[in-house]
């Protein structure tokens, strides 16, 4: 399972890419107004820190200006996908852009049909919201199980399914026990993935044990391997 970021917050990129756990970047308009950046300068800038696929969402809703400005994200640096809506102007957008050459990222997807047409149409990456299903009372995953079900049916469908609006570590593992391709998570939920209390616990009683020998292994020489 590929791991991607949900910010636009380059101090978050930059220290999450460091890991070497990061296979990309998706951003929203949502989230690129709270960064408070020029749009195209940071977009190049997390470029240069991932070298994976960086979603960079197009601002209008039709069909026109959508390509207009999806052209436009492309040319700022190879790695762009262009983000489009799953509407009707939105897949025709994604068909061209998808046709040229460029990665196209469908976002605001709630449905399999929908799932089923953002195919059709040659995204490179589909993304379901798993929380706002269920902020509404639907099944997030349940979406995820259902559209991975029909990708499967149909190895001429390319697309992957880049699970998207994940709010806590459950949703990563049971997408990924899915079989969904990416997982695009907040910081603080990649953070999170690695904690777990008995992992504290075990490494304060090994901390403390070893502090009992009074030994530093670096202070220690190395064998000598018989040269
Ligand atoms: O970037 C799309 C998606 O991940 C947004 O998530 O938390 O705003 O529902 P959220």
């Amino acid at each position: 399972m590929k791991f991607f970021v949900d910010t636009a917050d380059l101090a978050d990129i930059r220290d999450l890419a460091a890991t070497g756990l990061l296979d990309g970047v998706t951003t929203n308009p949502s989230l690129v107004a709270k960064a408070g950046r020029n749009f195209i300068d940071l977009i190049a800038e997390i470029c240069e820190v991932v070298p994976g696929p960086v979603s960079a969402e197009v601002a209008s809703t039709d069909f026109e200006t959508m390509l207009k400005e999806g052209r436009y994200l492309a040319r700022i640096a190879p790695n762009v996908t262009v983000k489009v809506p799953l509407t009707p102007a939105g897949l025709k957008t994604c068909r061209v852009l998808a046709d040229e050459g460029t990665m196209v990222n469908v976002t605001l997807c709630f449905s399999a049909a929908q799932a089923i047409l953002a195919a059709k149409a040659g995204a490179a990456f589909v993304s379901p919201f798993v929380g706002r299903l269920d902020d509404i009372g639907q099944n997030g995953l349940g979406l995820i199980q259902e559209i991975v079900e029909i990708y499967n049916n149909y190895p001429a469908f390319t697309t992957e399914v880049l699970v998207a609006s994940i709010r806590n570590p459950t949703h990563v593992v049971e997408s990924a026990r899915m079989g969904a391709h990416v997982a695009t998570m907040p910081p603080s939920v990649i953070r999170q993935l690695a904690n777990h209390p008995l992992t504290d616990k075990g490494l304060s009683q090994f901390v403390a044990d070893w502090a009992k020998t009074g030994q530093d292994i670096l202070s220690q020489p190395l064998p000598k391997r018989g040269e």
